[in-house]
C-alpha cells in the first residue's frame, strides 16, 4: 500500500477524483481515501496544515493501513535561486527548522531521540519522482526541504533557512512525516512544487499560484505511481 498525504484540499483533490473503488474512513478527524490509482492500491489523506496534523495522518496510515511508502505532496516556498513558481523540489532529506535545543549544546534542528538533524528520504523513491517530474516537462531540483510551523514570508527567515540548513524549499509538514516514518522504519518521500519564494511577496503569490503549483505535484504522482 502506498500512502499519499497533502496538507490542503488543492494538494490532494486531483488524486481523490481519479481514484477508483474508493472507500472513505475517518480516523482522528482525518478522512482516509482508500482505493486504486492507475491500478495501484493507495490511501490518500488531507492532513491539515502543520507538523502535528501531518504526523497524525502519517502515523495513522502506517498503523492502520500498513503503508510500505508514505509520500507527502504539495506546495512550498522556494529558497534556491534557480527555483521558479511551478518548479518541482524532490527532497533528498528533510529538516525540522523550528526544532531548537541549541541552549543545551545541540546543533540547530537536532532531533533528540532520532539523534540527527537531517532525515534522509528513500533514494529510490526520490529517483522515480525526479525522473517522472522531468519526463512531465517540469524543472526539478533535489535537495533538503525545511519544515516548521511557520509560513515563511520575510528575507531574514528565508536566508536563515538557506544558510543554516542549505534548504532548497520551506514548507510546514514534510519533516514531521519524515520523523514519523523514521521512527517506524517506513520509506518516505517529499514532493513539493513552488507556489511562492518565501519572501515579502509570498502573501500574494501563495494564494495566486497555490492551485496551479499543486496540480504539477499531482501530475508527477500520476506519472510515477505505477513505477513505485
Ligand atoms: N508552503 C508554501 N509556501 C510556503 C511558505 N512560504 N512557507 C511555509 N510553507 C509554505
Amino acid at each position: 500500500m502506498i500512502g499519499i498525504i497533502g496538507a490542503m484540499a488543492d494538494e490532494v483533490n486531483g488524486l481523490k477524483f481519479v481514484m477508483s473503488n474508493v472507500l472513505i474512513e475517518t480516523v482522528s478527524s482525518v478522512d482516509f481515501f482508500l482505493g486504486k490509482l492507475c491500478g495501484i492500491n493507495v490511501v490518500v489523506a488531507e492532513s491539515g496544515v502543520g507538523k502535528v496534523n501531518a504526523a497524525v495522518a502519517a502515523q495513522t496510515m502506517i498503523l492502520k493501513y500498513n503503508t510500505d511508502y508514505v509520500i507527502f505532496i504539495g506546495v512550498a516556498g522556494g529558497l534556491h535561486d534557480a527555483l521558479k513558481i511551478g518548479d518541482v523540489v524532490i527532497a533528498s532529506s528533510v529538516v525540522e527548522h523550528d526544532m531548537d535545543t541549541t541552549p543545551l549544546g545541540d546543533p540547530p534542528g537536532y532531533i533528540t531521540g532520532l539523534d540527527r538533524v537531517y532525515i534522509d528520504c528513500d533514494a529510490r523513491l526520490a529517483d522515480i519522482l525526479e525522473r517522472c517530474a522531468r519526463e512531465t516537462g517540469l524543472n526539478t531540483l533535489r535537495g533538503t526541504i525545511a519544515s516548521g510551523d511557520q509560513f515563511i514570508a520575510d528575507d531574514d527567515t528565508r536566508n536563515r533557512l538557506k544558510n543554516m540548513f542549505n534548504a532548497y524549499a520551506a514548507e510546514m509538514e514534510g519533516a514531521s512525516v519524515g520523523h514519523v516514518c523514521a521512527m517506524n522504519g517506513v520509506k518516505f518521500a517529499v514532493l513539493r512544487t513552488i507556489s511562492d519564494t518565501a519572501d515579502s511577496s509570498s502573501h500574494i503569490d501563495f494564494p495566486t499560484f497555490c492551485k496551479m503549483a499543486a496540480e504539477n505535484a499531482i501530475k508527477v504522482i500520476k506519472a510515477s505511481i505505477t513505477q513505485i
